[in-house]
């Protein structure tokens, strides 16, 4: 049985990919932080009690801070791929928290290739490491952004990921690792954090209309970003580590749709205007932004056979559908008295 360690196994991409691999008949580890609530929502419904008979996910504490935590659980896991899919990856939060940023993000890699590394030296098993890129490291690159276009990172955050990427391809050129560096373009879905622009749109569409909410505030609206659908990339992921050669591989839909364009359909979905709805809040914009990602992605869905399955309309149309449910569950609850925490309208 071929087994899978996952960084930010709880995180968007994470839980999307420990269900794949679940599927295709993989043990599957993953790394969890510390913390003083339960941060294991988005794979709650994976988990097994690990007293029962058959378990194929099991769950490790441990940090991209922590060097000598990660060696532990590659060593005991015996990984043949690992997915580093861990890091703090709102943009925005990297222009306040760019120091810790650096360090999951960049450092945080570089410890894991080595942690990787050391277990091969010594055991001479071969491990596949997917490494999470994205594109952000093109930033102010105009677009279409293809494999060979030079990065410009516009984000503390951009740039360790930008030294992550750097790592991989230096510890495959160094060390003969398998390493694949995925660039991947925005990719959202009904598990996307709601502090992220589209999952705050949707999220306010299905609150005001059930009039739990007024107004959604947001920043620049003129930014545009190529997004896809994330069950569609994990997959990317996996056909990655199956080739015979590692690689970098560019992910993208081939289309870019700007904020606005997102907002004016999402409440189109439920029959609003978003103009009556939407203000700008100055607190949303960034120090530098990144205005335009569209990436060109032809040779990759050549090489690994993959396609996007989910379009920009049917992404929309999902995660309205979704936070239209939620919020219904929300009103429910403020009916009967309880208090409806509207965090996302005001954080992110
Ligand atoms: P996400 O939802 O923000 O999940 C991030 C994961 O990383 C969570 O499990 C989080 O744990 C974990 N994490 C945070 N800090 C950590 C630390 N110090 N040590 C270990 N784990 C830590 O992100 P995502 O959207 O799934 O993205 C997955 C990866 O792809 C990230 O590396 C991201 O930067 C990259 N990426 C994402 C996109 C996209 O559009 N989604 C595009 C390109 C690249 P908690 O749950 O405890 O916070
Ligand atoms: N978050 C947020 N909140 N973004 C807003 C808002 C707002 O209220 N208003 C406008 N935006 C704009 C941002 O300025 C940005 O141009 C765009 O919406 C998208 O922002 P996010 O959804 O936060 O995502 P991102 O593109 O900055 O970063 C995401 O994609 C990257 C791949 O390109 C993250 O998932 C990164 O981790 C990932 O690498």
């Amino acid at each position: 049985m071929k087994r899978a360690l996952i960084t930010g196994i709880t995180g968007q991409d994470g839980s999307y990919l420990a269900e794949l691999l679940l599927e295709k008949g993989y043990e599957v580890h993953g790394i969890i932080r510390r913390a003083s609530t339960f941060n294991t929502d988005r794979i709650d419904h994976l988990y097994q009690d690990p007293h029962e008979e058959g378990v194929r996910l099991f769950l490790h504490y441990g940090d991209l801070t922590d060097g000598t935590g990660l060696r532990r659980i590659v060593e005991s896991v015996r990984p043949h791929e690992v997915y580093n899919l861990g890091a703090q990856s709102h943009v925005k939060v990297s222009f306040d928290q760019p120091e810790y940023t650096a360090d999951v993000v960049g450092t945080g890699t570089l410890r894991l290739f080595d942690a990787v590394r050391d277990y091969c030296d010594t055991t001479g098993c071969a491990v596949r490491i997917y490494q999470a890129g994205s594109s952000e490291m093109f930033g102010a690159a105009p677009p279409p952004q293809r494999l060979d276009t030079p990065f410009y990172p516009r984000s503390p955050y951009a740039v360790a990921k930008v030294a992550g990427y750097w790592y991989g391809v230096n510890y495959r050129e160094a060390y003969g690792m398998f390493i694949a560096n995925g660039i991947l373009f925005n990719h959202e879905s009904e598990r996307r954090g709601e502090t992220f622009v589209t999952r705050k749109i949707t999220r306010a569409v299905g609150r005001i209309k059930h009039g739990l909410q007024d107004k959604l505030f947001l920043g620049n609206l003129e930014a545009k970003r190529d997004w896809g659908y994330a069950p569609d990339y994990v997959e990317a992921m996996w056909l990655m580590l199956q080739q015979d050669v590692p690689g970098d591989y560019l992910i993208a839909t081939g289309e870019a749709y700007s904020v606005r364009e997102f907002a004016e359909a999402a409440f189109a979905e439920v029959g609003l205007n978003w103009q009556d709805y939407v203000e700008i809040d100055p607190r949303y914009f960034r120090p530098t932004e990144v205005d335009y990602l569209l990436g060109e992605a032809t040779a990759t869905r050549e090489q690994l056979g993959w396609q996007p399955k989910v379009g920009f309309a049917e992404l929309v149309k999902r995660m309205v559908a979704y936070d239209l449910e939620l919020a219904a569950q929300e009103k429910t609850l403020s009916d009967a008295g309880h208090k409806v925490n509207l965090r996302s309208v005001t954080h992110g």
